[in-house]
């Protein structure tokens, strides 16, 4: 991306980049061991006190040194043109071989966790009418247009897109774990440590259930049925006019921006692809209230997180809400 264009690149189309890779092929590398090590052990995330992708750059140091690093920020400020910003939010999206599109959505920057029927808005800005908050996606892994890339509805952050409520199942942020789980062993095990479904808490829903009496799909039918009554947000389907979108190829490293105004989705990944892993991470502007709710004793957000420890990193200028806990 030329110097100078990304501003207009994010304010025409939603989207800029890719920016080039900035970290080494190790750094990289390491990273991805470490986020692979994740998904296949589930660890209990240490502020959350259960397994989550969330956040790990408040736990581990060479993911806070990636997503801070000058290269990073200096691309951030010169397309977003903040004066302040804070990271306040980091979060693991991998796609195994044969999984599905995280189908096309927007959020308009409260990020209230409706994808998963969560109401409980992450940011208060100061300027309600401007933008407040941007999404930066790095890759961890090469992607191409086969394995889960990013793609985008030029122009779209400028509409609002109606949706509808739908159960969980439905919803454009479901990814069937029918595609990951292959023993009833797996399954139990990823239910009772909350790793099955993005954001929705499992442990019980298994509760009173002998294992020894079903089949693995049956048991999977079990949790579709258990599941029924929780419900989650979908974009109502639209049309698209040819040349309406653009996908985002890139090799591990590189980066793109953007503002989660602007309609988008990560494609399904064919059978045969390779695993692919991204880190993306939020920034807002340093004035942005961040979890105003836990002012209050409710410290969970909208994805079912207890936030009580979370903290935010400033990583531009020198204005930032006074009621934020800053690491
Ligand atoms: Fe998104």
């Amino acid at each position: 991306m030329k110097e100078g264009n990304s501003r207009e690149a994010l304010a025409v189309n939603g989207f800029a980049g890719p920016f080039p890779r900035f970290a080494s092929d190790d750094t990289i590398g390491e990273l991805r061991e470490f986020f692979q090590d994740m998904l296949d052990h589930q660890p209990e995330h240490p502020l959350y006190k259960r397994y989550s992708v969330r956040d790990w750059h408040l736990v581990n140091e060479k993911v806070r040194e990636l997503l801070t690093a000058p290269e990073l920020i200096a691309s951030l400020q010169e397309a977003t043109g903040a004066e302040s910003l804070i990271l306040w939010r980091s979060k693991l999206f991998e796609k195994y071989p044969g999984d599905g599109a995280i189908d096309w959505h927007q959020e308009y920057g409260y990020f209230d966790g409706e994808e998963v029927g969560g109401h409980r808005p992450a940011l208060f800005p100061l300027h309600p009418s401007s933008s407040w908050d941007w999404t930066l996606w790095l890759s961890l892994t090469d992607v191409s247009e086969d394995d889960g890339v990013m793609e985008f509805v030029k122009g779209s952050q400028q509409t609002v897109y109606p949706k509808r409520m739908v159960t969980l199942t439905e919803s454009g942020a479901y990814v069937d774990p029918r595609n990951r789980v292959k023993t009833k062993e797996e399954l139990q095990q990823r239910a009772a440590n909350n790793s099955l479904i993005l954001d929705i808490d499992t442990r019980r829903v298994f509760d009173g259930v002998d294992f020894d009496k079903y089949t693995l799909d049956e048991l999977f039918d079990l949790l579709a049925q258990r599941c029924a009554d929780l419900r989650a947000v979908v974009t109502e389907p639209f049309e698209l006019a040819p040349g309406a979108t653009e996908i985002t190829p890139m090799k591990a490293g590189e980066y793109i921006i953007f503002t989660e105004r602007c309609m988008h989705r990560s494609r399904a990944s064919l059978p045969d692809a390779r695993m692919r892993l991204a880190v993306n991470a939020r920034y807002t502007l340093g004035d942005t209230w961040v979890y105003p709710q836990r002012s209050s004793s409710d410290t969970f957000d909208g994805s079912n997180l207890d936030i009580r420890d979370h903290k935010c990193v400033p990583v531009l200028g020198d204005r930032f809400h006074p009621d934020n806990a800053y690491l």
